[in-house]
Order: C-alpha cells, then sequence, then structure tokens
C-alpha cells in the first residue's frame, strides 16, 4: 500500500481522490453528496505560500486507486499547536483496517510539519448524529471529542414578509449601528476593518478543547480570501454593522454560494465583536446576507449553518431564522 501527497492539479490523481470523498459523502448523506466541489478543493490545494493550503493524500494499492483519502489543512503563520484534518474510507472499502493505517501516515505527517496536536473534523448526517462511525473509530485511536458542533438548514425563500418582521423586530435594538452590505469584493474604505474582524474571528467564538489564537490578516489577505472564494466558483454576500459614534466595523456575516451549484447556500463566519453584542446585530447581519441572496435571484433552496452547541446566542438567531436541525460536525483531537 501506498500514502502518496497528491498534486491537486493532477486528474489522473485528484479525481481518484475526489471519488473516494464523494461516494464517502453520499452514503453518508444517503444523497448525491452536497459538500465541496473539485474546483473548491483544488482552489484551496495548489497555493503553497498560501496564509492556508490543503494537502491532500490518497492511500491504497496506488495514487490512481485509493481506498482511504485524507487532508490537512496547511497554515502559514496561524495557529501552529494544531492542524485540522479530515479522512475518508471508501465505503466499500470499510472495516479492513485501511482508516486506521491512513491515520496513522497522517499523524506522521502532521508530526513532521511540526504540529503537536491533530484535529480532525467530521460531518454527520442528519440519520447519524452522535453515531456515526467516526465515534468509535476516534476513541479506538485515542482521540477525545474537542467540539461538537450542529447544522441547521434553513429552507429557502422564505415566506413573504418574514425577513421584514424579523428586521422591524431587532433593529430598534440597533439604532447606534449602520448595516452595510456587498457582494464579492470589500469596500476599499472597509478592508481594514475587515481583515481586523477576520483575524480575532477564532479568539472571539466559543471553543470547548482547542486552543486557539488570533489569525494573521491584513487587507492583502481579504483580497486573497476574495480571489481565492471566486477561483472556487463562489460568490461572497456580506453584510457588516458599523459603530455610528466610532466609524468601526464592529461585526460581518458571510454567506457564500456557488454558481454552479446554487442550491445549497453556505453559512460562513458570523462575528459581532464581544463589547458590540446584545443589539441583534447577529440577526441583521443574516438578514441582510438574505437580502443579498434575494437580489440575486439565486435559485437556492436552502441555507446550511454550522454552530458550536456551547453558542447560544447564535444558535438563537438561526432558530428565530427558521433553521432546524440537520446534522452534526465533532472535532476530534489528540496531541500526537
Ligand atoms: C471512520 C472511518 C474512517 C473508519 O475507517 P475504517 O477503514 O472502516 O476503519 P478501520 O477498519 O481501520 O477500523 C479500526 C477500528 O475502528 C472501529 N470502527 C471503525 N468503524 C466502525 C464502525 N462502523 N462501528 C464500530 N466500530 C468501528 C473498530 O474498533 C475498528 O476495529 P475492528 O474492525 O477490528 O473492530 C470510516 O468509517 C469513514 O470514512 N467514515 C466517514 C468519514 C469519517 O468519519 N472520518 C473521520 C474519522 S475520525
Amino acid at each position: 500500500m501506498q500514502f502518496t501527497h497528491i498534486d491537486a492539479n493532477n486528474d489522473e490523481q485528484f479525481d481518484p481522490w475526489f471519488g473516494v470523498l464523494q461516494r464517502s459523502e453520499q452514503s453518508r448523506d444517503g444523497e448525491p453528496a452536497q459538500g465541496w466541489h473539485p474546483d473548491e478543493w483544488r482552489a484551496r490545494s495548489i497555493d503553497e505560500t498560501a496564509p492556508k493550503v490543503f494537502h491532500l493524500y490518497s492511500y491504497g494499492p496506488s495514487r490512481e486507486r485509493p481506498v482511504a483519502v485524507g487532508a490537512l489543512e496547511v497554515t502559514r503563520d496561524d495557529n501552529l499547536a494544531f492542524i485540522d484534518g479530515n479522512l475518508f474510507v471508501d465505503p466499500a472499502e470499510r472495516r479492513r483496517g485501511y482508516g486506521s493505517a491512513l491515520l496513522k501516515e497522517l499523524e506522521a505527517s502532521a508530526r513532521e510539519l511540526g504540529r503537536p496536536t491533530l484535529v480532525i473534523f467530521v460531518i454527520e448526517s442528519s440519520r447519524e448524529i452522535g453515531t456515526g462511525p467516526n465515534r468509535a473509530f476516534a476513541l479506538h485511536h485515542g482521540y477525545r471529542v474537542a467540539e461538537e458542533n450542529v447544522r441547521r438548514d434553513l429552507e429557502w425563500p422564505r415566506p413573504d414578509d418574514e425577513l421584514n418582521d424579523l428586521w422591524d423586530t431587532w433593529s430598534p435594538f440597533a439604532t447606534d449601528y449602520e448595516i452595510i452590505s456587498w457582494t464579492n469584493g470589500t469596500p476599499e474604505e472597509f478592508v481594514e476593518g475587515r481583515a481586523h474582524l477576520s483575524a480575532i474571528m477564532p479568539v472571539e467564538t466559543p471553543h470547548v478543547d482547542i486552543d486557539v489564537e488570533a489569525e494573521h490578516w491584513d487587507a492583502a489577505r481579504v483580497r486573497l480570501h476574495e480571489a481565492t472564494t471566486n477561483q472556487m466558483g463562489r460568490d461572497l454576500l456580506v453584510a457588516a454593522a458599523r459603530h455610528r459614534a466610532s466609524g468601526e466595523l464592529v461585526g460581518y456575516s458571510e454567506l457564500t454560494v456557488s454558481r454552479e451549484q446554487p442550491q445549497t447556500a453556505y453559512q460562513w463566519d458570523t462575528l459581532v465583536v464581544r463589547s458590540h453584542r446584545g443589539h441583534r446585530l447577529g440577526g441583521l447581519l443574516k438578514v441582510t446576507t438574505m437580502r443579498l441572496l434575494e437580489a440575486g435571484r439565486y435559485p437556492t433552496t436552502k441555507i446550511t449553518t454550522f454552530n458550536s452547541m456551547l453558542n447560544g446566542p447564535m444558535i438563537a438567531v438561526n432558530e428565530a431564522l427558521g433553521a432546524r436541525i440537520a446534522g452534526a460536525m465533532v472535532a476530534w483531537r489528540k496531541d500526537l
């Protein structure tokens, strides 16, 4: 058996890698996969100089015929104490020790990259919340749960007037703030503010057992994020809250939708900085990104979002918007 770091630009290596991932997602969800598309993996796996780049790995008799695949997300400067990863075994090849063998290789690669802790993220469908094969497998290999997230889906479009009613309910709490929005490129005047919010995002959100630090973001990294998202074939629908008195950006929310497969829109970051919480800004930001989705006439049928189970306020906003539980995402941690 061979363990290989594959070249995402080489179709002979990448296509079988993606095939294993796709079959794995399909067997989990019971329907064709809705996860990252090939271009989305490729766009994030080719630039070794990027602040974050995926290393993709195949395990099997040859790299053209993998039975298991994985990825490690290598950060250049951020959060060097751990590394995030994924691992999938072809459904037809499970319980033959391949998952264990690949995990061992991923752990060795993480060590070689100088990362003392490996954090494996796993998505569970609504049918397997808390019971996916990862639960027994990860415990068997000495991992512990670092974080439990719940996935919620919001049917789209919303009933007439629902967004207006929510806006009218929440906006009286936020008179000190202006909500602005844009699609794709951040207006120049907000780029620095946006960079600062992305930098502090990891330390402003609840984490159970992962010691996250702020990330390194500047205007250039915001532009790179926008360019990479565009290369992934996605639009970014962004809302931000500006504190009127100080002029500072104090929150933002990013919804993203694939131009090729717009059925599922994904909620990415939403953040309101601690000192400005309690003004319903989280809900107002989300309503505003949904207005962009409406205006863009995307044929979207659902919006998917993941939240830490500890994030009560964000979950309350999502429930108020009408989102309902549709799965889970668990982060398993091992100190290597
Ligand atoms: C979890 C996963 C990676 C396991 O891969 P695998 O190749 O079947 O795992 P292995 O054969 O190496 O299993 C090793 C041990 O883990 C445990 N295990 C694995 N799958 C299990 C299952 N479905 N039920 C109960 N125990 C399981 C068993 O103890 C097993 O040893 P055994 O077969 O001798 O009893 C695979 O099911 C998968 O790809 N799932 C979807 C993606 C995922 O969950 N990835 C993250 C894993 S942390």
